[in-house]
């Protein structure tokens, strides 16, 4: 793992941004996986103005979620199909039908889950992963406990979870509590990851995620098991390094 401690979110953006231009001009067809949450939106902003302004092309790039909320209306504000298009996907070259969920909407979400499992191996896998970690050490929804060979799956959310993401809905009882989530094995088989995050509260999330036991328990952890991560943090998430 690399660790790169930048000063402000600014430096931090350009940092993952770096990264995702290097496998997009090089890499030619390029398949992406995408995050939600706060943690990536300077970078996407950064890429945004790199499509607009340097040409930067995601004309051959399709792209695949970490994960969606299960039981939220279609097109709800805070589905994660809406904000990665809001974020990040409508402001740029990508085709519109190339930028893939898991449907959270789905009669039968163990099957949808298998489906878009298999529908990444088909595109060939995923050239570069970027990632976001939750407080208590999750990666996409892979909760502690989470087996770090896990697969798309629906996965119930933890109370720590529920009450991160209770900003994001009117109350707390609005979050869903089902999501449909990519695995710790599925994410790591992403040839590349870059995972960012800011602030004390991921200070220790971040702390085991680099230099804990690999253990279920900071499922972030699971990443040590990977050839080629590179992890962006600023001095308040890196603040429990040693
Ligand atoms: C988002 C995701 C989550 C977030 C994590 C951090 O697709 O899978 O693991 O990356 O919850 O969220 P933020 O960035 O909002 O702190």
């Amino acid at each position: 793992m690399e660790v790169i401690i930048v000063a402000d979110a600014a430096e931090g953006a350009r940092e993952v941004a770096d990264v995702f231009e290097r496998v997009v001009r090089d890499a030619g067809p390029v398949v992406l996986g995408l995050a939600t949450g706060s943690s990536p939106i300077a970078a996407y902003q950064e890429l945004i103005r790199r499509h607009r302004e340097e040409g930067l092309s995601f004309a051959d790039a399709r792209a695949f979620l970490l994960d969606e909320y299960v039981g939220l209306p279609a097109g709800h504000e805070q589905s994660y199909h809406r904000f990665i298009r809001e974020n990040f996907t409508s402001h740029i070259d990508m085709d519109d039908a190339l930028v893939l969920s898991p449907d959270g909407g789905a009669a039968d979400p163990a099957a949808e889950a298998a489906r878009y499992d298999r529908s990444i191996g088909e595109a060939g896998g995923v050239d570069l992963q970027i990632l976001g970690i939750g407080s208590n050490g999750h990666i996409a929804f892979n909760e502690p406990g989470s087996s770090l060979a896990s697969r798309t799956r629906p996965v119930v959310l933890t109370e720590s979870t529920i009450a991160d993401n209770a900003r994001f809905f009117a109350s707390r009882e609005d979050v869903p509590q089902l999501a449909l989530s990519q695995g710790l094995g599925t994410v790591r088989e992403a040839r590349e990851i870059v995972l960012t995050a800011t602030g004390e509260n991921k200070a220790r999330a971040i702390a085991q995620m680099v230099e804990g036991p690999v253990s279920a328990r900071w499922p972030g952890s699971a990443l040590q098991l990977h050839p080629k991560v590179t992890v962006v943090v600023d001095e308040a998430a890196g603040s429990e390094l040693e």
